[in-house]
C-alpha cells in the first residue's frame, strides 16, 4: 500500500513515516519545508533502513501536488501539513486560513481527480474549546477560540460535507491531545524555530541551557496544584495511532473520529518534576500570569480508539521525558547540528 504523507518532514509526520516504513508501507512525502528540513527525511530513512519518495512541494501550488498523483498510485493520504502555532495564528490569521484551508482544498480536489478517497486528517483537541466536564469524549460540543483552532474545526466540517456528497470518501478525524517526546533513538524530535510555544520543548531547552528559565503560566487554576493540566501523549504512540487507523478506513466506515490521548492529565509542575527526574537536570522556573486563551484542564477519554482501533498509548510520562531529553542532548540546536543536505 502506498501512502502519501503531507507534512511528512515535520514533528509528527517524521515519526509516522518511520512507523509506516517499518510496517512495509510505501511512503511518499510532500512537504514545503516551511517548518522542517531535509535532515529529518535523511534520518527517517536511516532509522527504518528503507527509502521513501520525496517531493519538495507546497499544497498551495496545485500543479506540483498533481504531479505526485501522476507519478504514484496513491492508496491513502495522511494529511499533516499545516501551520500550527496558536499565538501566531491570532497575529496572521489570513496566512493560517490560506495555508491550512486552501492547502486542504487543493489536496482534496486533486485526490478526487485521481479517485483517491481515503484520508487521515490531523485534527486537535483544540476543537473542544473549554470543555465543561472531563474526560472529553468524541461527542462533546465543538468550538474554536483562535484562528488555528478554527481552521481545524472548519476542515473537520468540510470533510463531513465531502463525505455527505460522495459516500466513496472514507475519512478519519484524529484529534490529538498534547504530543510530546521524541524517537527513542534520539534521532528525530521536535525542532521548533525560535522561541518554543509549547511546554515540553521549552522545558528541554531550559535543561540544555538554551533558555534561562521557564515561565509557568498561572498557578491559580482550579486544578490540584493550581497549574494547567493536559493529556501529554508520546509522539511514537501517536504515530502508531495513524497506522492503526489505516485498516479501519479500509473497512469503508465513512467519517470516523478518534481522540488520540492517554486519558491521563499532568500538571505543569508534574511535567517539570517528571523531566527533572528523567534528565537529572534542574529546571529553573517562575510562576507568571496566565497565558490568554489557556484553559485549566484538558484530557481525553481515549476508550473509543481502544475499542475500535485496538490502539492505546503505551508510553509513560517517564518515557516522554527521557526521550525528549535524549533528543535534546544529542541535538542541542535541533537538526541544524547536522550539515544541511538539500
Ligand atoms: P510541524 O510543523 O512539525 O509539521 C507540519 C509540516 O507541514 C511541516 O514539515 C511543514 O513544513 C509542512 N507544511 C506546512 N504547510 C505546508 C504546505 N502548504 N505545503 C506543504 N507542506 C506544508 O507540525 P506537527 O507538530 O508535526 O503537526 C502536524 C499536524 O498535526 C498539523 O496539522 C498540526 O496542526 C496537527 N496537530 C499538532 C499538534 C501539536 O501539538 N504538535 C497537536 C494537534 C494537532
Ligand atoms: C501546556 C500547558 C500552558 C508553555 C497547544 C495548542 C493545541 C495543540 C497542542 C495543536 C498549559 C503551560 C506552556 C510555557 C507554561 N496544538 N505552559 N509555560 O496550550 O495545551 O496546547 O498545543 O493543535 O491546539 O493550543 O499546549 O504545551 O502550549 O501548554 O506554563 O512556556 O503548559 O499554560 O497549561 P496547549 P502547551
Amino acid at each position: 500500500m502506498k501512502i502519501l504523507v503531507t507534512g511528512g518532514a515535520g514533528y509528527i509526520g517524521s515519526h509516522t513515516c518511520v512507523e509506516l516504513l517499518k510496517d512495509n508501507y510505501d511512503v511518499v512525502v510532500l512537504d514545503n519545508f516551511s517548518n522542517s528540513c531535509q535532515e529529518a527525511l535523511n534520518r527517517i530513512q536511516r532509522l527504518a533502513n528503507k527509502k521513501l519518495s520525496f517531493y519538495k512541494a507546497d499544497l498551495l501550488e496545485s500543479p506540483s501536488v498533481r504531479q505526485v498523483f501522476k507519478d504514484h498510485k496513491i492508496d491513502a493520504v495522511i494529511h499533516f501539513a499545516g501551520l500550527k502555532a496558536v499565538g501566531e495564528s491570532t497575529c496572521i490569521p489570513l496566512k493560517y486560513y490560506h495555508n491550512n484551508l486552501t492547502g486542504t482544498f487543493n489536496l482534496l480536489s486533486i485526490m478526487g481527480e485521481f479517485n483517491v478517497k481515503t484520508l487521515v486528517f490531523s485534527s486537535s483537541a483544540t476543537v473542544y474549546g473549554d470543555p465543561s466536564t472531563l474526560p472529553i469524549t468524541e461527542t462533546f460540543p465543538l468550538s474554536a477560540t483562535n484562528p488555528y483552532g478554527r481552521t481545524k474545526l472548519m476542515i473537520e466540517e468540510i470533510l463531513q460535507d465531502l463525505h455527505t456528497s460522495d459516500k466513496d470518501w472514507n475519512i478519519a478525524l484524529l484529534r490529538y491531545f498534547n504530543p510530546v517526546g521524541a524517537h527513542e533513538s534520539g534521532e528525530l524530535g521536535e525542532d521548533p524555530q525560535g522561541l518554543p510555544n509549547n511546554l515540553m520543548p521549552y522545558i528541554s531547552q531550559v535543561a540544555v541551557g538554551r533558555l534561562p528559565r521557564l515561565s509557568v503560566f498561572g498557578a491559580d487554576y482550579d486544578t490540584p496544584d493550581g497549574t494547567g493540566v493536559r493529556d501529554y501523549i508520546h509522539v511514537t504512540d501517536l504515530a502508531l495511532g495513524h497506522i492503526r487507523t489505516l485498516p479501519k478506513l479500509a473497512e469503508k466506515p465513512g467519517v470516523v473520529i478518534y481522540n488520540l490521548g492517554t486519558g491521563n492529565g499532568f500538571s505543569v509542575l508534574e511535567m517539570i518534576n517528571g523531566f527533572e527526574k528523567a534528565s537529572g537536570q534542574k529546571i529553573a522556573y517562575q510562576v507568571t500570569d496566565r497565558r490568554p486563551g489557556d484553559i485549566a484542564a484538558c484530557f481525553a477519554d481515549a476508550s473509543k480508539a481502544k475499542r475500535e482501533l485496538n490502539w492505546e498509548a503505551g508510553k509513560s510520562l517517564d518515557d516522554m521525558c527521557k526521550d525528549t531529553w535524549n533528543w535534546q542532548k544529542k541535538n542541542p540546536i535541533g537538526y541544524r547540528t547536522q550539515p544541511k543536505e538539500e
